[in-house]
């Protein structure tokens, strides 16, 4: 339930990609499902000499080219009148005191005010520094919050000095850090998937688990983007992130309530017992790659030795998963957008069919698809008819769009923007989250950048990476594999 009053949000980077591919975007849908705050303002903070009209054009056409089909031009022009702009630099004290009088113009009083920080990241310190200085964070009746994108630092020490400024100004509680994979429909699923069901979560251990894969793969190069991702790195990018919040709530013990709160401390607590990789053995547990021709993409350096994929494997030295191995995997320019994960389990201890000589059956799986097709795959054997003891797999499957209809998923933003303006902070990280991130990351980017890590391998762009990368799960007798999608391979024990 929201306070009454004027809301404002708002929106530092107002003529940047993110504000104009994501938060309009979100906004404007929200708007429609009359979502929204009745009184939601929104300011557009922007420096180069924004002229609201321009901005407002800029959006629309934006949203518009966007929208598959049926944009509402009388709605939209209701929407956008929310709209307001002002111009300045983040450095420049003067214009955040104008932001104040700008906001504090109406007089009425407020009943909250979000602060979107779409900047780059070296900006935040300064801007949630220059906030407080200005009063816009002050202590008082309204609720304040500041909502961050990734990268949060670019290490564990860069981190840490980001949370320290930010606490100076912040209390963690209006600290709102985005990562938009933990706001998506399936990866919230995942909790509703083990904890409001009992027939999985029994399973849900090294009793039953032989492995589990993660896999986040994107048929995409880096786009626009060379010059950012050229300091970034797949592990930065995506694992720090968004692969260790999947790993948390695939492996994560049931927490007592769906309070913020208590899923971050149940995620942390997972996180903090991953066993660590020493820096010099990031070898004999991760691959890395590059996809060929990356080193032409514009922005990036001719001489690059930046990853876009890397796989690794790690372990969880708890009860509930000791000697299960967990498989990630991520890069760029794979052969297709497929985000999945993957729980095998063990093969049936005695096979009393009379399978030929060498045969298996197959391993049961659970494979829980993220994007694009997404939903859950149930695969186990069956009979094949009219054959004396012939067995092979199939699937039963859950599809979104089946079961909710077609546009069922809404973009991960909404439910982020959403939750922000309310107040709930159980999709975004929380401090300890971001750091436990990095402190296990941080030695696999060491290994990789020492001379003794492991080489960049390059891989052709429409494969699914270096094979360096199978060659890490295979000596483990396992393989990469896919559980979404519709099955290529029919193949059984013909008996
Ligand atoms: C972002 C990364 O966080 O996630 C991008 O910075 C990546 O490099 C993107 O492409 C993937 O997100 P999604 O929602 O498109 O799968």
């Amino acid at each position: 339930m929201m306070a009454a009053g004027p809301v404002f949000l708002v929106i530092m980077g107002a003529t940047g990609d993110l504000t104009h591919r994501k938060l309009i975007p979100a906004l404007f849908n929200l708007y429609l499902k009359g979502r929204l705050p009745d009184e939601l303002n929104i300011i557009g903070v922007a420096r180069h000499g924004i002229n609201i009209d321009d901005l407002r054009d800029s959006y629309r056409n934006w949203v518009k080219e966007n929208t598959e089909q049926g944009f509402d031009d009388a709605k939209w022009s209701r929407f956008a009148a929310r709209i307001s702009s002002l111009s300045t630099g983040c450095k420049d004290m003067a214009g955040y005191k104008r932001l104040a009088g700008l906001i504090d113009k109406d007089k009425k009083p407020a009943a909250g005010y979000l602060f979107y920080l779409a900047i780059p990241p070296g900006f935040v310190a300064d801007v949630v520094a220059k906030l407080g200085r200005a009063g816009l964070l002050a202590k008082d009746d309204a609720w304040r919050r500041v909502v961050v994108e990734k990268p949060f630092g670019h290490d564990l020490a860069s981190a840490r000095k980001l949370n320290e400024e930010m606490h100076k100004v912040l209390d963690e509680r209006q600290i709102y850090r985005i990562d938009h994979y933990v706001a998506k429909e399936t990866v919230q699923n995942i909790l509703v998937f083990r904890f409001a069901n009992t027939i999985f979560e029994p399973l849900w251990n090294r009793n039953f688990v032989d492995h589990i894969q993660i896999t986040l793969a994107e048929g995409i190069g880096v786009e626009h983007r060379g010059g950012f991702y050229d300091r970034v790195g797949v592990i930065r990018d995506i694992f720090q992130n968004h692969m260790m919040q999947l790993l948390a709530l695939v492996a994560m013990e049931p927490p007592a309530s769906f309070t913020a709160d208590a899923l971050h401390n149940e995620k942390v607590k997972l996180l903090s017992a991953v066993r660590p990789i020493p820096a010099g053995e990031v070898g004999k547990y991760a691959a890395r790659g590059q996809y060929r021709d990356y080193r032409n993409e514009p922005g990036v350096s001719p001489e690059s030795r930046t990853e876009t994929f890397a796989a690794m494997k790690l372990h969880i030295d708890n009860w509930r998963w000791h000697d299960v191995p967990f498989y990630l995997r991520s890069g760029k320019r794979v052969k297709k957008k497929y985000s999945e994960v993957m729980i095998q389990f063990k093969s049936p201890p005695h096979i009393m069919f009379p399978v030929p000589e060498g045969s298996h059956p197959t391993p049961d799986m659970i494979a829980i698809c993220l994007q694009p097709d997404e939903g859950i795959h149930l695969r186990f054997e069956a009979r094949i008819p009219d054959t004396f003891a012939g067995m092979r797999s199939v699937d039963m499957e859950f599809h979104y769009e089946e079961s909710f209809g077609a546009s069922a998923i809404p973009q991960a933003y909404e439910r982020l923007l959403l939750d922000a303006l309310a107040g709930d902070r159980s999709l975004f990280i929380r401090n300890d989250g971001v750091e436990m991130g990095w402190e296990l990351m941080d030695p696999i980017i060491e290994g990789f950048q020492s001379p003794q890590g492991p080489p960049l391998e390059t891989y052709e762009p429409d494969t699914w990476g270096p094979a360096e990368a199978d060659k890490l799960i295979e000596r483990d007798g396992r393989e990469w594999l896919q559980g979404c999608g519709k099955k290529e391979d029919e193949a059984g024990i013909v008996g």
